[in-house]
């Protein structure tokens, strides 16, 4: 009997739903090709056009409606028009929020072939799994505004970091070092944030206890992000904190290939809820509807989803293939210096896929 697992296709805007369609590809050729799973794909329309024609980001009963899914598969979300605080809160951030997808993993590895503006440093140097803290923190959404448009105006942003939720993220990280045998660095910025900072440091050494076989670093938020350009092997599991993993994310993606290279899954990792496999770029709306964009972040983020589901050996193809296509410089994207199309190389990890067949 086949595993059918049933996906929420949210490709939202701008690039998402060009970079998702060779995603969701991929993911069908895996699947017909291993013949013991199959996915349903269920997709829904919401995002910065749902938007405009129903003043609203998803359908009212959109969370309730994703409950039912195994997992969700998101393009990306922004457009010129619909202010950012409003789409990307009304969408992304509300499920990551509502099904507790505390923990946004995100690898930045140089692979074979992939551009690196770095001086002397080696591929295997760059090598690391960020453990983004994903449901709270500077994300908590917490403050106010007051006497708006007055000379008295207020604006108040509160970050919460939870003795739960600091324990749980910082846990996960301990575990995945400690499978994985490999160093965990945390990072934060306990000199200026005195308050939440020094409670992550306190909690990252009392966790800490419970683990003597993991080596450990801890770094200011500033020297790590000098560090990850200057001498990147230090770096192998890090944890940190929401908005310092978003930053440093991103500043993972340029050193390894840049934003259509860059992979992300919100994950709840006690399966209450489905958990969510993107790209970690925005909708780009630079090169929006040209078939610029790389498909090869949806494909990293799909193998992740595999990887979820239990099919290791598909996720590994997924990242071997998106090797062989960066190695091989055939079919690239503007971005990776070449002049395919986003389909083109979309078919190409199909044909790659169908090697595979039985
Ligand atoms: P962005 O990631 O969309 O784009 C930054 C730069 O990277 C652009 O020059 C873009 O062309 C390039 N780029 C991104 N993805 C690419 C790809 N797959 N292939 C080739 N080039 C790629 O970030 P931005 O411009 O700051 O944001 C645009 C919109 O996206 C905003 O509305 C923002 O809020 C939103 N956003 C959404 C998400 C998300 O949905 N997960 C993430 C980041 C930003
Ligand atoms: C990301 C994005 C989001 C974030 C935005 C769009 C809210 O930048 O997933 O990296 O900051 O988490
Ligand atoms: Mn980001």
């Amino acid at each position: 009997m086949k595993t059918i697992h049933k996906i929420a296709v949210i490709a939202g805007d701008g690039i998402g739903p060009e970079v998702i369609a060779e995603g969701v590809r991929a993911l069908e050729q895996a699947a017909s090709a291993d013949g013991s799973f199959a996915f349903e794909f269920t997709y829904f329309p919401w995002g910065c056009e749902y938007y405009l024609k129903n003043g609203r980001m998803m359908a009212e009963d959109g969370i309730s409606q994703l409950k039912a899914f195994d997992a969700i598969y998101l393009g990306a979300v922004g457009a010129p028009g619909v202010p950012d605080h409003i789409s990307l809160w009304d969408l992304l951030l509300i499920i990551r929020k509502q099904f507790d997808q505390y923990v946004n993993l995100r690898p930045v590895r140089l692979l074979k072939g992939a551009p690196c503006p770095l001086k002397d440093v080696a591929r295997e140097d760059i090598d690391m799994l960020f453990v983004r803290e994903n449901s709270e923190g500077e994300y908590a959404g917490s403050g106010s505004w007051l006497y708006p448009g007055t000379p008295r105006e207020v604006v108040i942003q509160n970050g919460v970091f939870s003795r739960f939720g600091c324990e749980r993220i910082i846990r996960y990280a301990y575990e995945l070092a400690r499978a994985q045998k490999k160093t965990l660095t945390s990072i934060s910025k306990g000199n200026a944030l005195n308050y939440s900072m020094v409670f992550w440091d306190q909690i990252f050494e009392e966790v800490g206890k419970e683990y003597p076989d993991v080596e450990t670093h801890s770094y200011l938020v500033d020297a790590a992000s000098m560090f990850m350009v200057k001498d990147p092997k230090r770096f192998q599991i890090v944890v940190t904190s929401n908005l310092f993993g978003d930053i440093l994310t991103d500043l993972g993606a340029a050193i390894s290939g840049g934003m259509g290279l860059a992979a992300g899954a919100n994950l709840n990792p006690e399966r209450n809820f489905p958990s969510m496999f993107e790209p970690i770029h925005g909708s780009a709306p630079d090169i929006a509807g040209q078939g610029k964009a790389n498909p090869l972040a949806a494909v990293w983020s799909a193998s992740q989803m595999l990887d979820f589901f239990g099919h290791g050996v598909w996720a590994r193809r997924f990242i071997d293939i998106i090797e062989e296509i960066l190695v091989e410089k055939q079919y690239l994207t503007p971005d990776l210096g070449g002049s395919a199309s986003t389909s083109q190389v979309g078919d190409e990890v199909v044909r790659k896929l169908k090697a595979y067949s039985k």
